[in-house]
């Protein structure tokens, strides 16, 4: 059995588990993209430094803790980066060590060339706004490089008659699948493996020290945001996380160091992998990250808290009713077992940080993809929030599945997955006609449903919580519809057609509209909606964020969304790609 409460301190010499001569000093930062953390080991015959990161804070701390060991035995001083990333890299060159120190720098042949030709792309420079300087220094030492009669061992020469031998060694797996492998000696028997692992990059390397296994950034590598970042590769990621899963079953590794966040278990690693494989298989179509969609992304991140926002106050606002009317009939312990459901302070608590989070952003500056990192972050912890059965018990399952959709096409965009294959036609008037009726009926079923529950005391207080809870704003609005005569078949879900104009039939309902009058045109190569009341509509009451987000949506779909004032009123247009026909 392998010890699973892993304990490594950060900014303390310990030693390194499985190994009788090496020390380790991690220094742990907090987790962003900005910079990456970075390990320090000292063997007997050198002294490793694994990604210096990105910040110079922490190269004067690496300089320093580095500095005192070699002040205990000079010993030559190998950088290694388990790839280029500029989180990982910047730094590499600027260490401050007593003269005289030998510095060997060694990254992937991939790696290094990018850095030798300062490419802003594989080494993600371009994601930061402050434009920072490529790590131009040296990496002589070239590892995996591609020559065609791969010698077994390469000899790098060092001054004082030292020298460094770098071992190449595959190894074949049970399955047939060949592990990349290189190790060099450390001194008194002990040494440093390096495994290629690329995915994230094509220069990812992972370095096994003793029981120790520094993974860079796979671990993140399928996470919505950096996956399609340049470099990423969706085959080369399958085959990294089946080699390290092989890897990590064997006995021997027992703790993981990330290049982000804190040390693990062996085994937390290995579930934290697998569960990134499942996630990982699905991302076969992903575009790629660059710049233009990251600046397109921070937009939708902003547009997405203001619609989920919304879209909680509703769920929020249905609980108090909720609450309220069975406090009124002297139920309290089902009152509170309502509130208790959607934890309000704690959604109140992930949205406005967030919002700081975004003002803090525009106010000063930080890689646009921080705040798409962050907007991820959020949409699963709504989404962890919104899967839970009791949510399901109450509400009335088109709401919550729309906050859900929501938060799935958030996630899916950033991730690079396109929803647009995902669609299937509708029929748009049928559509419009369902959600009338939806809005017409809602009283009459409820009844029924609170009548067939009255025998047991529990069924009527769960019937009346959801009738409750299903409250709609849109009973009370008087619809009249004008549908084309002609088929009014869009290429777009029924779904999240559905979602937008209940959306936006609610928001009319919500600023007081009593009156909705919709109307669908069919033209060539168009279906559109447009949703107009008697009752003067001030859009500005909406907010913009909301018209954004149709714009966007429906863009994504080949159609649009507009918003016409004319004399104090507004009409609403939903323009839609008409399906041609085959
Ligand atoms: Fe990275």
């Amino acid at each position: 059995m392998r010890k699973d409460n892993v304990k490594i301190e950060a900014n303390i010499w310990q030693k390194v588990p499985g190994t009788n001569f090496i020390e380790f000093f991690p220094i742990i930062a907090k987790p962003s993209i900005v910079s990456s953390n970075c390990y320090i080991l000292a063997a007997p015959e050198a002294i490793l430094i694994i990604d210096p990161g990105a910040s110079p804070q922490q190269t004067k701390h690496i300089s320093e803790t580095v500095s005192a060991a070699l002040a205990a035995s000079d010993r030559p001083v190998l950088v290694f980066l388990t790839h280029c990333h500029q989180d990982h890299s910047q730094e590499a060159g600027l260490f401050e060590l007593p003269a005289g120190t030998e510095i060997k720098r060694f990254a992937h042949e991939a790696g290094a060339e990018a850095l030798e030709r300062g490419d802003r792309k594989l080494t993600v420079a371009y994601l930061y706004p402050w434009r920072p300087v490529v790590c131009r220094a040296p990496f002589d030492c070239r590892l995996f490089a591609s020559i065609k009669e791969e010698p077994k061992v390469v000899t790098f020469e060092l001054t004082q008659c030292r020298r460094i031998e770098l071992h190449s060694e595959p190894i074949s797996m049970p399955s047939g699948a060949v592990l990349k492998r290189q190790w060099l000696p450390l001194g008194a028997g002990e040494r440093l493996e390096i495994y290629h692992t690329p995915g994230h990059s094509p220069c990812s390397i992972s370095l096994r020290v003793g029981s120790l296994l520094m993974l860079g950034d796979l671990p993140f590598a399928a996470n919505p945001g950096l996956c399609g970042l340049d470099g990423w590769n969706h085959a080369d990621l399958l085959q990294t996380l089946r080699k390290v899963d092989w890897l990590l079953e064997k006995p021997g590794i027992t703790v993981c160091c990330p290049g982000h966040g804190y040390c693990v278990s062996a085994e937390s690693m290995r579930e934290k992998l697998r569960l990134m494989e499942d996630e990982a298989r699905n991302l076969t179509d992903v575009q790629l990250m660059n710049a233009e969609r990251i600046g397109a992304l921070k937009s939708y991140v902003d547009e997405l808290l203001e619609e989920t926002a919304a879209l909680f106050t509703i769920l929020s606002g249905r609980l108090y009713t909720v609450s309220y009317y069975l406090s009124l009939l002297e139920e309290d312990n089902a009152a509170n077992r309502v509130l208790a459901t959607l934890d309000i302070d704690q959604i109140d608590r992930i949205l406005s940080e967030f919002r700081r989070f975004v003002e803090a952003f525009n106010a000063s500056a930080v890689p646009e993809l921080t705040v798409v990192l962050k907007g991820v972050q959020v949409a699963r912890s709504l989404q962890q929030l919104l899967s839970e059965e009791r949510i399901k018990q109450i509400f009335d399952l088109s709401l919550v599945g729309r906050a859900q959709r929501r938060l799935a096409d958030f996630l899916g965009m950033v991730r690079g997955l396109q929803f647009l294959n995902a669609e299937t036609p509708s029929a748009v008037n049928e559509l419009i006609a369902q959600i009338l009726v939806r809005a017409r009926s809602a009283h009459v079923r409820e009844s029924t449903d609170l009548m067939e529950a009255v025998e047991d005391e529990q069924s009527f207080l769960d019937a009346l919580t959801r009738r409750l809870a299903a409250h709609s704003l849109l009973r009370e609005i008087e619809f009249e519809f004008a549908p084309d005569a002609q088929p009014t078949n869009a290429n777009v879900g029924a779904e999240r057609l559905d979602d937008i104009l209940t959306d936006l039939i609610e928001g009319m309902a919500g600023i007081g509209v009593k009156h909705i009058r919709i109307v669908t045109e069919v033209s060539p190569g168009r279906v559109a909606i447009r949703l107009s009341s008697r009752e003067r509509i001030d859009p500005a009451a909406f907010g913009e964020g909301r018209f954004d987000l149709y714009s966007r949506t429906l863009g994504w779909l080949g159609g649009g969304f507009e918003c016409r004032q004319q004399d104090g009123n507004a009409e609403f247009i939903i323009r839609l790609p008409a399906l041609e026909s085959v």
